[in-house]
């Protein structure tokens, strides 16, 4: 086999696994494959490592993993963090300060909800407002409510801020454009649209480059599969970028191809169609 790249890099919702959360027949029989004949197979997700291990059991992988966005990256599934990178913390405390002003009501917007992911956990300003239950299943984690009178004095990973309708989204990230010196990017999370700030430092194309030195091989052996935005800095820095069928503009927009949807197996699909060339 001629394979030609040494690791295949992918991102998991909406892109290894489908719309149920689970990863097909097909792309695990087609992973497990390419680990057994010697090719790194690399995890790069935004969600937490106790819910990447849940969603990925039966994939054979033995390599690092990067979670929360490339905000942490572990040396293997039970492994310690490689790399922790948090939002400094006078971003940290003016993003508090500036919440409590913006919910005190002077704005022609307002936050529906926000999340924290903290080195301690997440806190949510009003966990009765979202479906705790299928947020702390997806994270697999608890969520403690947060006030911000009295914020937490934890280390801060990210922000997730809802704010709907689409006009109020435009109008808040118009407001903080100078405010929050930090990575702003949308996502999607219970098909709500949260606005993720966290480090300039963190994203899953910097911890790539961590992943490769460790493994031992560069960026330019590696495909990489994403579909949102938060895989474009790892689209880009790969030797191929692949958007899915289903992926986002922003993923389109910067891979070298696309293969179909994440329902029709677009992993393995577009791997085994490459292998057979
Ligand atoms: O939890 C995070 C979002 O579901 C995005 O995850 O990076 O695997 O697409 P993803
Ligand atoms: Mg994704």
């Amino acid at each position: 086999m001629s394979f030609g790249y040494k690791a295949i890099f992918v991102d998991l919702d909406g892109t290894l696994l489908n719309s149920q959360k689970e990863i097909s027949k097909k792309n695990l029989d087609c992973l497990n494959s390419f680990i057994e004949q010697g090719i790194y197979v690399v995890i790069a997700t935004g969600r937490t490592i106790k819910s990447v291990n849940k969603v990925t059991e039966n994939l054979n992988i033995n390599t690092p993993i990067i979670t929360l966005n490339g905000s942490d990256v572990r040396k293997s599934r039970d492994g310690y963090s490689m790399s922790l990178v948090y939002l400094e913390n006078k971003y940290r405390d003016s993003i508090y300060a500036r919440c409590k002003s913006i919910l005190n009501g002077n704005k022609q917007y307002s936050i529906q909800n926000l999340l924290v992911d903290t080195s301690k956990g997440f806190y949510c300003l009003h966990p009765n407002k979202i479906d705790v239950d299928e947020f702390t299943s997806h994270y697999d984690t608890e969520v403690l409510e947060l006030d911000l009178d009295n914020p937490p004095d934890e280390q801060v990973i990210s922000f997730l801020f809802l704010l709907t309708p689409e006009s109020n989204r435009v109008a808040f990230l118009k407001d903080q454009n100078d405010y929050f010196m930090s990575r702003v990017q949308f996502c999607t999370f219970n098909g709500w649209p949260w606005i993720e700030v966290g480090s300039l430092n963190a994203n899953k194309g910097s911890a790539m480059t961590l992943v490769c030195e460790h493994l031992g091989i560069e960026v330019k052996d590696v495909i990489a599969f994403g579909d949102g935005q938060n895989d474009v800095e790892m689209l880009k820095s790969a030797g191929l970028g692949v958007a899915m069928g289903n992926a986002d503009e922003h993923a389109i927009k910067c891979a070298n191809a696309k293969t179909v949807s994440n329902d029709a197996d677009g992993v393995a699909v577009f791997l085994e169609r490459l292998y057979n060339v």
